[in-house]
């Protein structure tokens, strides 16, 4: 039998409760049966998000939200800041470029965070910059940027935005929208919400609609107006992914019923179990410094391939997890503990590393990255 575990950041695992509520038959969007879940969405979104204000919903993958933020708040020629740290920050400085705005970088190298005093120091440098653009954590490389430091020097600044990409983070470390002053925060569906890929979502502050409303860049399904006055009625102003928002409403009870603050704590120590494992291997982290909650991105030992680590888990032992992308190709291998995840598959998903590092020559004591996770799931 070829049971598969899945421990990628995305997709991730999904609940039975929420994968039933998905097996349910159609219902009609225009109907009052659609209406009420999604209004129960909207405040359950609010909840997650931490924020007074409406959380848009996009029928499209994280980067839709990360498209029409910019297509929302920007104008032509308008220029911006993006941390740029790995894969996903390069994302904002190419959609920035497929809009005609224009993207100062700040270039940090991958595995490490971004020091805030950049940030400031390109602010004060040109008070014309509209927006800085960030991860919270940068999936490609397992590193945590300091959000809460970055947004206090942003909100200094009246005419620029604080806009984060929380795909991989929300929901599993802290990054609440209004207490810390977050102007746009993006989310997707297949990450710490527990549901398939095809949500997208972003929460939008006051002072972001004050940009949406002198935004003239180009934008037709992706139109922050738009759905804010139609999800005001609990509608979207085109078909929505009426099955997806049902299952939404599930794994959005069972976050309350959990609670966020369980919820974060349980990815820390989900996360620290694995950096111990990892460490008890004799192996180091990519990102050593700042690491997130949510994925944990390993450095293979020398002359192991990464990519044949991640190919060896999943062919032989029916574990995906993710590689390295670009530079850190071949070089890491990352674990995610992100949504449906709990101690005993990360044990799991320990032991398969162990194992698949054994078969492939790497000389450690078989089973110390083990007894060093079941050491922080049994801690008090
Ligand atoms: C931090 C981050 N940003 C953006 C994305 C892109 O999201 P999507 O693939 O849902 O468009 C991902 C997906 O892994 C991500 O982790």
């Amino acid at each position: 039998m070829d049971k598969e575990y899945l421990l990628a950041p995305g997709p991730t695992p999904i609940p039975p409760e929420v994968l039933l509520t998905m097996a349910n038959p159609i219902i009609h969007h225009r109907a009052p049966v659609y209406e009420e879940i999604l209004q129960e969405v909207r405040e359950g979104l609010k909840y997650l998000f931490q924020t007074k204000n409406e959380v848009l919903i996009f029928a499209s993958s994280g980067t839709g939200a990360m498209e029409g933020t910019v297509s929302n708040t920007l104008c032509a020629g308008d220029k911006v800041l993006v941390v740029e740290g790995g894969k996903f920050g390069e994302r904002w400085a190419n959609i920035c470029q497929a809009f005609g705005v224009k993207a100062q970088v700040i270039s940090v190298p991958w595995g490490q965070s971004v020091d805030p005093s950049l940030v400031a120091q390109a602010l004060e440098e040109d008070p014309a910059i509209k927006a800085v653009f960030t991860q919270a954590t940068e999936t490609s490389t397992g590193a945590l940027f300091p959000i809460r430091e970055i947004a206090a020097i942003v909100s200094r600044h009246p005419g620029t935005l604080m806009v984060v990409d929380g795909i991989s983070h929300l929901g599993a470390q802290e990054l609440p929208m209004d207490e810390w002053n977050l102007d746009v925060v993006i989310c997707g569906s297949q990450k710490a919400l527990m549901l398939p890929p095809g949500l997208a979502f972003a929460g939008v502050s006051d002072k972001a609609w004050g940009f949406v409303e002198k935004s003239t860049l180009p934008k037709y399904y992706f139109d922050f107006k738009k759905e804010l006055k139609n999800i005001a009625k609990n509608q979207s102003a085109y078909t929505p992914a009426i099955t997806l928002i049902m299952g939404l409403a599930q794994s959005l009870r069972m976050i309350r019923k959990e609670g966020l603050a369980n919820i974060l704590a349980r990815h820390a120590r989900l996360a620290r179990a694995t950096r111990e494992a990892m460490k008890a291997l004799g192996l180091s982290l990519y990102a050593p410094k700042a690491f997130a909650n949510s994925v944990t991105a390993v450095l293979t030992p020398p002359g192991i391939d990464g990519q044949k680590v991640v190919q060896v888990l999943r062919d032989r032992h029916h574990l995906t997890i993710a590689g390295g992308q670009d530079q850190a190709k071949g070089k890491i291998f990352r674990l995610a503990h992100l949504g449906f995840v709990n101690s005993f598959d990360i044990i799991m998903g320990v032991a398969a590393v162990e194992m698949t590092l054994k078969e492939l020559g790497y000389g450690f004591e078989l089973g110390r990255g083990v007894r060093a996770a079941m050491e922080v799931f049994m801690q008090k």
